[in-house]
């Protein structure tokens, strides 16, 4: 149970930026250029970047601090006197959400620096602990407002907030710098992309936010300079407020790239080959169809000991097994009820009488499994299976994991290998195939290529869409031909 000062904490997703760090920022700013004649900050709080802003930024004739809590304004106001040209710094106590920025704000002319952390909390959350800090348009059991904007269902607060302020910065002279989730920055750099609002100058840098905010994310200083004449959306991502190097992240062939340079250096490697990157079985029941072997009997995710034939078992690995690479043995099983997806599943009647009665005795566990795709489909199914699932050999990444180790498995107790469904795989007829191919991804510009594309603080950084890009035949023939290359070398010298 949340006390109410968590529950209040969790809705208004208020972590206020220390000071220091505030400070950092608007020095970040200073020395890009940025010299604003208006400051912003639309969810002030207890005023840290209001503040940092009055020291940084002197030849500033406006800096307006928005917040929703009351309290925290008070606490804004009692610092005020002590801050350079306060006689320039107003306070509204406002809802982000009911914001009329025209009809409330005065804004003179002039460059605009909009400043600040907004709230960080996801409407799944809200929806979780019943908070109602929500956008006032989007319809929120189906997110109408913000699919509209995004096509996605689950938000965080502070992707919806950045993207009404760029509507309102679009057409003005103005910065944005805001700390944000660094996905919730790339998200937003992208929405900006996809709609082709120009901004130049975008970076982010790399905070601690652990350090600052007692936060386990990945977050950023989120910067950019709104800017009709730009004609590239290209950002920089630095380690850190301080750090020199970066690398370049921008969007080619209708994907974010991660790293332009090594993919522009690798760019031969891109393209779409036949063989296609699956993803492991998803069934949404692990108590009953997964078992374990224990002295010789299976025992289901239930604790109960089962005694079924083991036509439709299979060897299972999980995610974690492939990442750390227990890969030669097993004691997990999968009820594998189908060949292909769609296939009707009352055959096992027969084949396997014994199989048949314990799924219709855990009949009332599959059935009430919520996934709108099982409702259309034969009872018992499953999803993620096809002819490559019982080929012999797999080369098997698990997507949840931050590295590129590729795994080489074969058939366990004689029966091909199955993954669950954060697991990605190739399947091959032949070991000497598999092999070469697990070669092939393991080389260096294999893994450069990949490593390109893929944004490592994602929750599920290796997705099917990334590796489903590198074109293996390519990466063979160049390989074959530096191959021949040497070896003529070789013979032109002898
Ligand atoms: C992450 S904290 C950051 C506070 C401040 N920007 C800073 O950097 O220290 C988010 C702030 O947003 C405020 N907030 C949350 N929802 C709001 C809303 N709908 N309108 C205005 N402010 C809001 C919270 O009260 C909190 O002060």
């Amino acid at each position: 149970m949340l006390l109410a000062a968590q529950k209040k904490q969790i809705e208004y997703g208020d972590f206020q930026t220390p000071p220091e760090l505030a400070q950092k920022v608007c020095q970040k700013l200073v020395e890009h250029g940025v010299n604003p004649d208006i400051i912003i900050e639309p969810t002030c709080g207890i005023g840290a970047f209001v503040e940092a802003s009055a020291y940084s930024f002197p030849n500033a004739k406006k800096i307006i601090g928005i917040e929703i809590n009351p309290d925290y304004l008070k606490e804004v106001k009692e610092k005020l006197s002590q801050l350079p040209n306060s006689n320039h710094i107003e306070l509204i106590n406002g809802d982000f959400f009911k914001f009329h920025w025209k009809e409330s704000l005065s804004i003179p002319q002039g460059t605009i620096l909009i400043i600040g952390n907004f709230p960080w909390v996801t409407n799944s959350r809200q929806g979780v602990i019943g908070g109602a800090n929500l956008p006032v348009k989007s319809n929120f059991q189906n997110h109408s407002g913000f699919e509209a904007m995004t096509g996605r269902s689950n938000f965080d607060i502070s992707e919806w907030m950045l993207i009404k302020t760029a509507e309102q910065l679009q057409n003005r002279d103005a910065y944005l710098a805001m700390l944000c989730k660094t996905s919730v920055a790339r998200k937003f750099l992208n929405h900006l992309h996809l709609n082709n609002i120009g901004i130049s100058n975008a970076a982010l840098f790399r905070i601690d936010a652990k350090k600052h905010f007692n936060a386990s994310v990945d977050a950023c200083l989120l910067l950019c300079k709104f800017d009709r004449s730009a004609n590239s959306q290209d950002y920089f991502v630095y380690d850190s407020l301080e750090s020199e190097s970066y690398r370049q992240v921008g969007h080619r062939r209708g994907i974010t790239i991660s790293d332009l340079e090594t993919f522009e250096r690798l760019s031969y490697l891109f393209g779409y080959r036949d063989t296609k990157w699956r993803s492991g079985i998803k069934h949404d029941c692990s108590e009953v169809m997964e078992l374990q072997k224990i002295d010789n009997k299976f025992v289901n995710g239930l604790d109960e000991t089962i005694d079924i034939e083991d036509i439709f078992l299979y060897p299972l690995l999980k995610g974690s097994d492939i990442a750390n690479n227990r890969v030669t043995d097993t004691n997990r099983f999968l009820l594998v009820t189908q060949k292909v997806a769609g296939e009707p599943t009352h055959l096992i009647r027969h084949l396997a009488p014994k199989t048949w009665k314990y799924l219709e005795k855990h009949s009332s566990y599959l059935d009430k499994r919520k996934s709108r795709i099982y409702k259309a489909s034969p009872r018992f199914s499953i999803f993620g299976v096809g002819s490559y699932t019982f080929m012999p050999w797999k080369i098997a990444i698990c997507g949840l994991y931050k590295n590129l180790d590729f795994r080489l498995i074969g058939k366990l107790d004689e029966k091909p290998v199955v993954f669950d469904d954060t697991g990605y795989f190739l399947s091959f007829k032949s070991k000497e195939e598999a092999e070469d191919v697990h070669d092939l991804l393991m080389s260096p510009n294999a893994q450069d290529f990949l490593s390109s594309l893929i944004f490592w603080d994602e929750k599920r950084p290796i997705k099917t869409s990334i590796l489903n890009c590198l074109n293996l035949d390519m990466l063979r023939n160049k390989k074959t031909f530096r191959l021949f290359e040497k070896k003529t070398k070789n013979y032109r010298v002898k």
